[in-house]
């Protein structure tokens, strides 16, 4: 299959525009689209073995690099939205101290290439351990990966396909944003057979998640001129700090690794409430502070948190909901997205951000599709 980029400069500036189509087909794939609560068939059918879920107790999810931001979006839905707690672990560390077995737990894999060694050697190692074994620590396997046809594929027989498309781009884009949305039909599936959510509630999530492609767009078309003259005012800047919480936290690490990846600027993501444990000795009026608030529980703390970065002089700039007079009060810089409730808004909350480091990249005359010391799957451990 031969790739073009378009008539974009970069493979990147083109993934990022393929996000919306991206979210949609997920959902087309996942979801059932006539669902109402009340109706007999599921609302999510993910093709899955049945036994993956029978008393579920524990979920594990090992993955690397952008995959592991995708893997904590999902730990967040999979604890609030099914109450199963989650573990997130980064395959190249639970290779060498692999947590105690669990009874009942769901491994998950999560891959965009399906061929990163560590998490493909912690996949296979879980996979060992667990061999006769008592039938409730036998090993449950699940890959989410945009190459269901990789090593991945051969290793694990349940596989949840991301759809994608080939993502060239060093830094992943659409292949994060379709991981999340991989989560969403996961969760809410097992909510669903778990009883833990009203199906009416399912239903306004689904609503919700069917609103993300054109909101998408939106942000798209209201934010990259503006983020890209934006990009300008940061020619000498060396330092970056993100800030997020909750769900958003892992955005946070996301549009930091973004940025580092491809502008070769040093960026931390923090959670907000963190900052002043360390982080805030950094800044300075040279270290501009990229802080995530979005509408509902920790809105107002972030813009407080935020508030603390100004006071230290940081430039800060706030990915908000559209519209908030406090929130133009408190930014030096808006990057607002459309107001979606709060369980929603990391796929808003990324593209922006993206965005940032896309540009910033650029600007700097920087290969932004194959960045220096990088490869778009690594292969060795
Ligand atoms: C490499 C890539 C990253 C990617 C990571 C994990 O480091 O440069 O963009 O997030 O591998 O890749 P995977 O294919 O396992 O998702």
């Amino acid at each position: 299959i031969v790739v073009e980029k378009q008539g974009f400069k970069h493979f990147m500036l083109k993934e990022i525009y393929e996000q919306p189509g991206v979210v949609r087909v997920c959902l087309e794939a996942y979801t059932n689209s006539t669902w109402e609560a009340g109706q007999t068939t599921p609302p999510v059918n993910l093709d899955l073995d049945p036994s993956l879920y029978q008393d579920l107790q524990h979920i594990q999810i090992l993955a690397c690099g952008t995959s592991w931001h995708a893997a904590l979006v999902g730990k967040y839905l999979l604890e609030q939205l099914a109450g199963i707690p989650t573990m997130v672990q980064y395959a190249s560390e639970f290779r060498y101290a692999p947590a105690p077995l669990m009874a009942n737990t769901l491994v998950i894999g999560v891959t965009q290439s399906g061929e990163t060694a560590d998490t493909l050697a912690a996949l296979a190692m879980e996979q060992e351990r667990r061999a006769n074994l008592e039938p409730q620590f036998s090993p449950r396997l699940l890959g989410i990966t945009n190459r269901p046809e990789s090593s991945l594929g051969n290793l694990v027989d349940n596989i949840i396909d991301i759809h994608a498309g080939i993502e060239i781009g060093v830094a992943a884009t659409k292949t994060f944003v379709a991981q999340v949305m991989a989560f969403y039909a996961l969760a809410l599936e097992l909510a669903y057979r778990r009883h833990t959510l009203p199906e009416s509630r399912i239903e306004e999530i689904l609503v919700g998640l069917r609103q993300l492609p054109g909101q998408i767009e939106l942000v798209l078309e209201s934010q990259e001129r503006y983020i890209e003259e934006l990009a300008h005012e940061f020619g000498e800047t060396q330092d970056f700090i993100f800030l997020g919480r909750g769900i958003n936290f892992p955005i946070a690490l996301e549009g930091a690794l973004k940025l580092k990846e491809i502008s070769y600027i040093h960026a931390e993501g923090y959670p907000a409430g963190e900052m002043k444990h360390g982080p805030i000795a950094l800044l300075d009026a040279k270290v501009p502070v990229v802080a995530i608030a979005m509408a509902g529980s920790v809105y107002d703390k972030v813009l407080s948190n935020a508030q603390e970065a100004k006071a230290r002089d940081a430039r800060l700039i706030g990915v908000t909901p559209m519209d908030e007079k406090e929130a133009e009060e408190t930014f030096d810089d808006l990057l607002p997205v459309p107001v979606v409730e709060e369980l929603l808004s990391p796929i808003l909350a990324v593209i922006p951000l993206q965005l940032l480091a896309y540009h910033i990249a650029a600007r700097r005359g920087l290969d932004v599709d194959q960045p220096r010391n990088l490869a778009k799957s690594v292969t060795v451990e």
